[in-house]
């Protein structure tokens, strides 16, 4: 059994519930999640801290439950941000070498990443992340390890993630307000895709959804990379609303009803009657009944789908994931939704539940803590990097080459501090 100091926690704080989550990396390289905590979610809506103290409060209540079930203490935590404040930039830089020989060293791509790492965004945003997508050398690009090469030229491509620096304050203050330091911030889309995809997946192409209650976090990869993200700010509560309103039933009851009986297949329809909706007046027969949630929940679905699906096709990349689609998150499990999704998208969709994460069963085979687990995952193999004085060695652990630029983020917690 690893030290306890091998463990670390993640706390995911969605619209829906906050989850934390205490895990070791094994040796055979598979997380496993010792203990975890869930409450019920108030003072945070689609990502957005709305009532600090609410929210502190129930990250509070999963962050001890999480301790009572691992008996681990936990004084630090990963934290996941996501909203529709989050965007990206891309960005390339180049510098001349100037050694005599004009091979590749490390202090050459430092000095890069350093030029690179001065990014141009106002000071009301803060960088999440900067993720190298590629480094080119003269004018061969795709290059992921440069050092020991032979250049004139250097350059490096670069995914910048950020977000509003006044909501990302709310989040650590919520967090800080539960007397738990912050290890790093992670996006919840790159948490979830570390969780459900494969490696193989994300070399090839592919689309992470993951659709909750108040967000739908989407992440594409390419050659192993992210490069592509963005929240749309509407999940599967919005369909619950939907049905509470259509069949004038109250939200408790409309939830209950969604997960039970809704299905956007047409050829399902038939579960639902006035039984089931219990001592809730309805006017309305069986059959009526049934198309009638067929046709509020079908069509919401539809057009979340759409929505993403536009947002995609207008930054080019709805063509380059031959692995399809992977559907994740608590919405995930709505039935019918892998079909409707394989005919919007017109590619091959599956859901994604977390890989390679041994643990309760409760923990790991379920959509909803995708997150949770991709932010251990995430958290480790930052980690693993902080440990390794060479850069070359990030590679060999099968990781690629990812340089990460705390000083963003750490400014706000610093100031914070
Ligand atoms: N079996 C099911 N069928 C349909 N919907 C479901 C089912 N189980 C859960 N959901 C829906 O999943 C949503 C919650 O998912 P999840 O826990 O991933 O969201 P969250 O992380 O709290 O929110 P977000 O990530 O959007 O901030 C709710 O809308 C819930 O109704
Ligand atoms: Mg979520």
């Amino acid at each position: 059994m690893p030290a306890k100091d091998d463990y670390i926690a993640a706390i995911d704080i969605g619209t829906t519930k906050v989850c934390t989550f205490i895990g070791a990396v094994k040796k055979n390289n598979i997380l496993e999640i010792r203990g975890y905590g869930v409450s019920e979610c108030s003072g945070i809506k689609k990502g957005m801290v709305v009532d600090i103290n609410k929210a502190t409060k129930s990250i509070l209540n999963s962050v001890e439950m999480a301790e009572k079930s691992s008996k681990i203490f936990v004084d630090s935590a990963y934290i996941g941000i996501t909203g529709k404040h989050i965007s990206f930039i891309n960005n390339w830089n180049e510098i001349n070498l100037s050694s005599a020989n004009k091979i590749v060293k490390k202090a050459d791509v430092d000095k890069l990443i350093s030029i690179a790492n001065k990014i141009n965004i106002s000071s009301q945003h803060s960088i999440i992340h900067t993720l190298i997508r590629q480094f080119s050398v003269d004018d061969e690009k795709g290059i992921m390890d440069p050092i020991g090469l032979s250049a004139d030229k250097l350059g490096v491509e670069i995914l910048a993630v950020y977000g509003s620096a006044a909501l990302i304050r709310n989040v650590v203050n919520s967090i800080k307000g539960a007397n738990i330091q912050i290890e790093d911030i992670i996006l919840e889309a790159l948490a979830s895709s570390e969780a459900v995809l494969t490696p193989e997946e994300k070399e090839s192409g592919v689309i992470l959804l993951d659709i909750g209650g108040g967000t739908t976090d989407v992440a594409i990869y390419q050659n192993k990379k992210m490069v592509f993200t963005y929240c749309l700010p509407v999940g599967g509560d919005l369909i619950t609303n939907d049905i509470s309103i259509g069949l004038n039933i109250p939200l408790i009851k409309a939830e209950e009803i969604k997960k039970k009986f809704a299905n956007v297949d047409y050829n399902f329809y038939e579960t639902l009657n006035r039984m089931n909706i219990g001592d809730v007046k309805i006017d309305r027969n069986k059959t009526t009944l049934n198309i009638r949630l067929y046709s509020i929940v079908n069509s919401r679905v539809k057009e979340l789908l759409n929505l993403v699906k536009e947002k995609i096709e207008s930054y080019g990349y709805i063509y380059s994931a031959p692995c399809g689609v992977v559907i994740t998150g608590g919405t995930s499990q709505l039935k019918g939704i892998i079909g409707l999704a394989n005919s919007i998208f017109n590619m091959p969709v599956r859901m994604g539940v977390p890989i390679e994460v041994e643990g309760p069963s409760k923990a790991v085979a379920n959509p909803i803590f995708s997150t949770a687990i991709g932010l251990l995952k995430y958290a480790f193999q930052i980690e693993n990097f902080m440990d390794l004085s060479q850069f070359g060695e990030k590679k060999q652990r099968g990781t690629g080459i990812f340089y990460r630029f705390r000083d963003f983020i750490s400014k706000i917690l610093k100031s914070e501090g």
